[in-house]
Order: C-alpha cells, then structure tokens, then sequence
C-alpha cells in the first residue's frame, strides 16, 4: 500500500476555470459487508440507508469541508483527517487536477460504529461526486483503490467488502486483493434484507483486533465450502442453498459477543422465516435475508421490540439489494 499522508498542495493562484461553480448533490448506499461467511471478500449494497455530499467547484483551490450534518460532531471537519476529502485528495492527485478547488458538504444520513458500511457510503458519494464533476466517464471501478484509502484510514485497514458494493452496486466478490480483483455477482431477484442497528458501539477498528489470526484447516473446509455455496446459490438462484450456506465458524463465534443477544436475535429471526442472519460487517448490526418484504418487516419489528425491552434502541431498515450504487440526486 501507498503512504497514506496527502501531498501539500501548493496553491498560488485563483482558478479562472469555467467549471467553478459547477455543483453536485450525491447519494451513496449503505453496504452489508462479509455476507457472514466471507470475511473481508463479499458485500452487497441496499437501498437504504445510505450518505450525501454536495460537492463545489471552487476558486481557491485546495478542498474544504464547510459542512458535516448528522453524526453528532463526531466527524472531523479538517480535510486532512476527514476519510472523504483524503479519498477525493488520492483521485485528484491520480488525475493530475490538484489545481482545483473544492468544498465538500457530507450530510451522514446513517448512523456511525454501525457496520453497515457508513465510511464507505461517505467516501463512494465523494469520490463519485468528483467523477461526476470532472465528467470523468471511466468505469466506476477505477475508483476502488481511492475508496479503500478512506477505509484504511476509518479503521485501519484497506479491506474492499463495503466500498466495492458502494461503488459498484449489487452483489460483489473481492476475488483479490494484491492485484485487486472485483467481480459482481448476480443474485436472485426478490431478495429482501431486514437491518437492525442495535445502538451499542462497535468500531471497527476494534471489532478486527479480536479476531483470531491463525485457524484450523478444520474450519476453513467448513468456511470455503460455505463461500463457494453462497455463491453457486447466487448464480444458480437458490435460496435455500444461499441460507444453507451463510454459516460463519471463522468471525461470528467471537464478534456475536460484542452484540446484545445475537444468539436470541438469530433464533428469532429464523423462527418467523428468515433465510439466514447474521453479522452485518463487523457490527453491531445484524440482517437477515427473506423471500418477502413482509417477513423482513415482520423481523425488523420483533427484533426491535426485544432490544427494547432490553432497554436498547435501535433503527431498522427493510431493503432490496442496490443494483445502482451511487447515483446523482441534485
Ligand atoms: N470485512 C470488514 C470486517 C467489514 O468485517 O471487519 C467492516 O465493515
């Protein structure tokens, strides 16, 4: 991987170029990465929730982050520490356009510490916002590695399972890191995917320095014949075999811990018909796959209901899965 740290930008002049004040208003999707049984290598996008930005070309250049809504002043405001602007600073250095300026409004539409991919959807919507500025028509994927910095600096780690499907839209393999190798996978249509964000705090950063770093071969038989499962149940459109599949002996048996009664959570879920459940990312938030909105409502409701006699709250959301991926909204 590259040093992270930003170039200064040396700054001397106005710019006189006609695309100042040229604006664009940008939403991306919030992501289930891992898909339980594969850790750091799949993840899909939702419709809902998901990140703004609004974007502006400016004449001073350099770029300035002169708004951030919605994550309770927890986001930095310094475009230095902020993982949007470093992603965006990475993508204009790339294009030689370290000339412009720019001013970045984030408006967090979702929740933060949530595993449902928040970074990624921030990142995704600033660096498609540049793309679409720039009138860059290069494919979508081209952005991936500017995106995977955003990651390495939200938690430590360039891992490609949120960004990828943010990016991209629907289903995704991260067949490879080193080379990076992104290949998007069908999926059955009529899936639906029930989230629940108990309100706990999970960083991630944390939530990957429990798990183990050595397994047995035992285990990984179980987990690669669980993978290949998954996705020969995408391609082949079989659900049973995708629920059958999304079993995780690898991350789950640790990461469960850190949620509030997954175990009751899964049997729940599974009870009133869901086609699997488990982590979303690395929690706290859980999902399950159903064959029908209705079961997915159902689920959210009920399981929202026993967070709260527990006396957590909770959001919920009730999604198909995103084929689009980001998309201009202004
Ligand atoms: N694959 C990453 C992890 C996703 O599980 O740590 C983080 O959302």
């Amino acid at each position: 991987m590259e040093d992270n740290k930003i170039q200064e930008v040396k700054a001397p002049s106005l710019v006189t170029s006609p695309l100042v004040g040229t604006g664009v208003h940008v939403f991306a999707p919030a992501t289930v990465a891992n898909v339980v049984c594969g850790f750091d290598v799949l993840g899909f996008a939702v419709n809902e929730p998901g990140d703004e930005v609004v974007m502006r070309i400016t004449n001073k250049p350099g770029i300035t982050i002169s708004k951030i809504t919605g994550d309770d002043g927890r986001l930095p405001l310094d475009p230095a520490k902020n993982t949007v602007s470093v992603s965006v600073q990475h993508y204009l250095q790339s294009v030689g356009r370290t000339d412009i300026g720019l001013d970045i409004e984030l408006h967090k539409k979702m929740p933060i510490g949530s595993g449902l991919g928040s970074s990624s959807a921030s990142t995704v919507a600033g660096l498609f916002a540049i793309k679409t500025l720039l009138g860059d028509d290069a494919d979508p994927a081209k952005l991936l590695p500017f995106a995977m910095k955003g990651e390495e600096m939200a938690c430590g780690h360039g891992h490609a399972d949120n960004v990828a499907p943010a990016l991209l839209g629907g289903f995704v393999l991260i067949r490879s890191y080193e080379p990076l190798d992104v290949v998007r996978l069908p999926h059955p249509a009529g899936l639906y995917c029930a989230i629940v964000f108990p309100d706990v705090d999970v960083p991630t950063r944390e939530a990957r320095q429990i798990i183990r770093k050595n397994i047995q071969m035992k285990d990984a038989v179980t987990q690669w014949g669980n993978i290949a499962g998954l996705v020969s149940g995408l391609f082949m459109q079989d659900i049973d075999l995708i629920g059958r599949s999304m079993k995780d002996v690898l991350v789950e048996p640790v990461r469960s811990m850190l949620i509030p009664d997954f175990y009751k959570m899964r049997e729940m879920a599974m009870s009133l018909g869901a086609v699997s459940f488990g982590i979303s990312g690395s929690g706290p938030s859980v999902f399950a796959f159903t064959k029908d909105e209705e079961t997915a409502r159902l689920i959210t409701q009920k399981l929202q209901q026993h967070l709260t006699g527990l006396k957590i709250g909770s959001n919920t959301y009730v999604s198909t899965i995103n084929d689009a991926g980001p998309r201009v909204i202004g």
